[in-house]
C-alpha cells in the first residue's frame, strides 16, 4: 500500500493544501485511481513525476480540489438569493458577500448577475479558492459555450459579450468581484460579511473541520447575515453554533 503520508507532506510543500482535513477514504481512493494511471509505482515514484511532469502536477491538483462548478447551480434555489436581499437581510448602504470555494468564478459572477437583475448595486463580492489555477481562469472571466450552458439567455444577453467563440463576463459585473487565495482548513476568515455562499466544498471535508468553518462563518457574519450551502448539504448543529433556519439551504446568524 503506498505511504499516504510522503504524499501529504509533498502537497502541503507544493500547494500548501493539508489533506489530512478532507474524508479520508474518498480522497486516498482518488489518489491511488489517479496514481494507478500514470507510470509510477510508488509514492516516492509518484512525487518524482510530479516534480518532472508539470501537466501531470496540474491534474493533480484538478484531482484534489474537485473544481466542478456551474452557473446558477441548482437554479431554483440559487434564485433565492433575491429573496435573500428583498426579506432576510437588513437595508444597508453596502453588502459584502463572500463566494468561498469559488472555483472558476460561476458562482460569484452568477450572485453578481442576480443581484444586478435585482437592481441590486450596492454591494462587493470576495471570491475565494484554494486552487490558484482556477483563480486566475476566474479573473479572466472568459467561458466556454459548455460553460455558459446554465445560464439563461436573458442573463447571457445582459452580462456578457461575445469574445472569439467564447463568452467574456461584462466589465462592470467583473469589477464588482474580487478573487483571493483562501484556504478554509488554514486561513483566517474574513469578517463584517452579510451573505457567504459556501457549497459543494464542505462534503470532502472531516466532521471536525465543517463544524470549525460553520462556526468561523458565525463569527464572519454581521448580525443576520446569511450563510448558503449546497443543496446536498446540511449544518446539523446550526441552533447551537447560533443560527436559525431561514430556508432550507440557508442559515441566518441570530443576535445574541
Ligand atoms: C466542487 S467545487 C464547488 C464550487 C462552487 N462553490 C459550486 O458550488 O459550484 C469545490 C471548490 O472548493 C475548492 N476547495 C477545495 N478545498 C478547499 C479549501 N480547503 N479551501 C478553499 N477552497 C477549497 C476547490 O478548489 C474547488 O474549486
Amino acid at each position: 500500500m503506498f505511504d499516504i503520508n510522503e504524499l501529504y507532506d509533498y502537497v502541503y510543500k507544493e500547494f500548501k493544501i493539508k489533506l489530512e482535513a478532507y474524508k479520508e477514504v474518498q480522497m486516498h481512493r482518488r489518489i491511488e485511481f489517479f496514481i494507478s494511471k500514470t507510470s509510477a509505482k510508488s509514492i516516492k515514484d509518484f512525487i518524482d513525476l510530479c516534480k518532472k511532469n508539470n501537466i501531470i502536477k496540474e491534474q493533480f491538483l484538478d484531482l484534489i480540489t474537485i473544481n466542478v462548478t456551474e452557473f446558477f447551480r441548482n437554479m431554483d434555489i440559487f434564485l433565492q438569493i433575491k429573496d435573500v436581499f428583498r426579506k432576510a437581510l437588513p437595508k444597508k448602504e453596502k453588502y459584502m458577500i463572500w463566494s468561498s470555494a469559488c472555483s472558476n468564478g460561476a458562482e460569484p459572477y452568477s450572485v453578481a448577475m442576480i443581484l444586478e437583475n435585482i437592481n441590486v448595486h450596492n454591494y462587493k463580492i470576495l471570491a475565494t479558492d484554494i486552487d490558484k489555477n482556477v483563480l486566475d481562469y476566474a479573473n479572466n472571466g472568459i467561458y466556454s459555450e459548455d460553460e455558459i450552458g446554465e445560464v439563461p439567455n436573458y442573463y447571457l444577453i445582459k452580462y456578457f459579450e461575445k469574445y472569439g467563440n467564447k463568452y467574456k463576463i461584462k466589465n462592470f459585473i467583473k469589477d464588482k468581484v474580487v478573487f483571493r487565495r483562501h484556504d478554509l482548513i488554514l486561513d483566517e476568515f474574513p469578517v463584517c460579511m452579510d451573505l457567504i455562499l459556501c457549497r459543494n466544498v464542505v462534503i470532502y471535508f472531516k466532521k471536525e473541520e465543517k463544524m470549525k468553518i460553520y462556526n468561523k462563518f458565525y463569527k464572519s457574519l454581521n448580525d443576520n447575515g446569511i450563510v448558503f450551502i449546497g443543496a446536498t448539504e446540511n449544518i446539523y448543529d446550526y441552533q447551537q453554533i447560533g443560527f436559525n433556519k431561514w430556508g432550507t439551504f440557508f442559515y441566518q446568524k441570530v443576535v445574541r
